[in-house]
């Protein structure tokens, strides 16, 4: 049966979630929403129910924390809570009956990137693990992970950062660009020791959109044939030309009516032509 961290929720049954629950985390604008856009075609091409749910999107909280948000006076505890309303919610709404109903859920962030948050904002770890303690352990964790130098370029060429994504409200006389570097430094920081503690499946996100496509096309497919991830070769910070050119399962097995749809919803965001930035995770 799945389990929590800790506790189950007041009323949520945790039989028969025969559902996978998938995982991807990574920071501020480093390709999860450009994932997921293919990732999902993808495993709907294959007949597969896919919920995909991320940050803000509760009915709960989500219209509120944005709202919250476009002022500056929010506190970190306040902050903090609101997100885990939000993920509560989502959990006990969207995620829990997906996964009874036998679906994949997609979930882009989890509750790692806001214990991440929290962690820097200075709170205390125990009560941070304590507030998330109700949460399912996901069948898998796929962190995007990045150096700040890589990021930089990729969010600064892209939609840009805002208020929070460079903490400001943790260094608020600071230039925002400097305050951006620090904050993620710190952030990337909080998320490889998560990934150590919570056994991520580390991808390299500084390869390309492809390179990065390929990785959890493969890991997924461990996931949904029921094969411990463990027994594969681990995704590798640094990449190898052999890797690269490793097929997928899903390139050997796609036969020619297949295609369609998902081929050209991958065309499109493998050109940019797709909107990477909707489906906001924030
Ligand atoms: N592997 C990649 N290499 C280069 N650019 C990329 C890569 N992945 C995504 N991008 C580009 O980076 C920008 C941010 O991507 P995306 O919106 O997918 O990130 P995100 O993690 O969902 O961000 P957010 O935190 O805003 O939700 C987009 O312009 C996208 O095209
Ligand atoms: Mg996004």
């Amino acid at each position: 049966m799945r389990e929590t961290y800790g506790v189950v929720l007041p009323g949520m049954s945790l039989g028969d979630l025969t559902g996978k629950l998938i995982v991807v985390e990574g920071t501020d604008g480093v390709g999860r929403s450009t994932q997921i856009n293919l990732l999902k075609p993808w495993l709907e091409q294959q007949g597969r129910a896919v919920l995909d749910t991320g940050m803000t999107r509760s009915e709960l909280a989500g219209k509120a924390i944005k709202q919250a948000k476009e002022g500056h006076t929010l506190g970190r505890i306040t902050l903090s809570l609101f997100y885990a309303t939000d993920f509560a919610d989502r959990l006990e709404k969207q995620m829990v009956p997906a996964l009874r109903a036998g679906f994949v859920v997609l979930t882009d962030r989890y509750i790692y990137s806001l214990m991440a948050r929290a962690l820097v904002r200075g709170l205390d770890p125990k009560w941070v693990r304590n507030v998330y303690s109700f949460a399912l352990k996901p069948d898998v964790v796929f962190y995007l992970r990045i150096g700040v130098e890589d990021l930089i370029p990729r969010v600064v060429f892209s939609r840009g950062f805002d208020y929070w994504e460079s903490g400001m409200d943790l260094h608020p006389s600071e230039d925002m660009y400097d305050s951006f570097v620090k904050y993620q430094t710190a952030l990337l920081a909080q998320f490889d020791k998560l990934a150590e503690e919570y056994k991520f499946e580390v991808i390299d996100a500084s390869a390309d959109i492809k390179t990065i496509f390929a990785r959890l096309k493969a890991g997924i497919s461990q996931v949904l044939a029921g094969e411990p991830l463990a027994a594969a070769p681990r995704p590798r910070l640094v990449s190898s030309p052999q890797e690269e050119a490793r097929p997928t399962p899903d390139d050997s097995d796609r036969t020619a009516s297949q295609s369609s749809s998902a081929d050209r919803a991958e065309e499109q965001v493998l050109q940019g032509a797709g909107k990477p930035g909707e489906g906001s995770s924030r």
